[in-house]
């Protein structure tokens, strides 16, 4: 019989907010972010095999190494027991641009070893140790695992699913630079900021959603800034595209968003905005609104 082939998908990973509201004594930051994930990413496909392997193509191939340091073996590795996996990812997203990238293909590579592993009959529950390793990997690893609209604290593994989203389409832009993180965190002056409201509301559509998060903040946005002045040129570029509800950066940047109420207006959107800005990487896409059983459960 031939291995059986599966494909997962990484999806971008969208700070809608993040507000940076302490810092532990390792120096890693406490968050209260709200996490949503558009239908942009990474493909990845896993094929049972005698030992661990990994090919990259796409239009960002030649930003990741595919050595052992790569996430998606180091993930696999923490679950697949004595299970072998060839590996061969499409990286379509942008690395070190705060949209999740290598967390997203970390989380993938989880996914489709659980899911051939239940497909081989030898699935093992994880353990809290196996979940501890698991967020040594990336502070974004655990919520890409599930991709589910999230309130996100601590400072990457309090999760909190949130009700389901209305109809929102997003566009996300980069000038392709990168941006090293702990850069973006050691610029931040302030490490104690007020946290999101209390309760996130279940928003009626995408202009409500926009409206309230007006009144939050990427608290990493000033200090990216300083980083990458080039940032304000996207955020400028992005508030000003017609139908935009709102700009903002994503995790450490330098990838933004804007945020749009209809596909046609978002897709239009990005085809103006890359014939505008050549050089940059652009995409539309819908962000996944999550699934209302899902979110009745964690009401009930
Ligand atoms: O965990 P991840 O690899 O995404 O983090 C990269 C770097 O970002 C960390 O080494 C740390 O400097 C910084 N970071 C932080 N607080 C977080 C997440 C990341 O200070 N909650």
């Amino acid at each position: 019989m031939l291995p059986q082939t599966i494909t997962e998908f990484g999806y971008a990973k969208i700070n809608l907010a993040l507000h940076v509201t302490g810092q532990r004594a390792d120096g890693y930051h406490l968050l209260d972010s709200l996490v949503v994930f558009a239908g942009i990413g990474d493909h990845l496909r896993a094929t049972p095999a005698a030992e661990m392997s990994l090919s990259v193509s796409g239009p960002f191939a030649d930003g990741v190494p595919t050595g052992e340091d790569n996430l998606v073996l180091r993930a696999a590795r923490l679950v697949a027991g004595d299970m072998g996996v060839a590996f061969s990812l499409v990286k379509s997203l942008p690395p070190t641009s705060g949209i999740g990238g290598g967390s997203a293909d970390a989380a993938a590579a989880i996914r489709a070893v659980t899911r051939l592993r239940a497909m081989a009959g030898s699935l093992k529950p994880l353990s809290p140790e196996d979940g501890q390793k698991i967020v040594a990997l990336g502070a974004d690893v655990p919520v890409c695992l599930a991709s589910h609209p999230t309130r996100m604290r601590g400072i990457g593994e309090q999760l909190d699913w949130l009700p389901p989203l209305p109809e929102v389409h997003v566009v996300l832009a980069n000038p392709r630079i990168e941006v090293p993180t702990p850069a973006v965190f050691k610029a931040l002056a302030q490490k104690e900021n007020p946290p999101l409201p209390d309760q996130v509301p279940a928003w009626v559509d995408a202009a409500d959603m926009a409206a309230w998060l007006v009144g939050t903040r990427n608290d990493l946005q000033g200090p990216a800034l300083a980083v990458a002045p080039q940032i304000g040129r996207v955020l400028t570029e992005l508030e000003q595209l017609p139908g935009a509800l709102m700009a903002r950066m994503s995790g450490s940047g330098a990838t933004c968003f804007a945020l749009f109420a209809k596909e046609n207006a978002a897709q239009e959107a990005a085809d103006h905005l890359r014939a505008a800005q050549p050089d940059w990487w652009v995409a539309a896409g819908l962000i996944y609104p999550g699934r209302a059983d899902m979110a009745q459960l964690i009401r009930a």
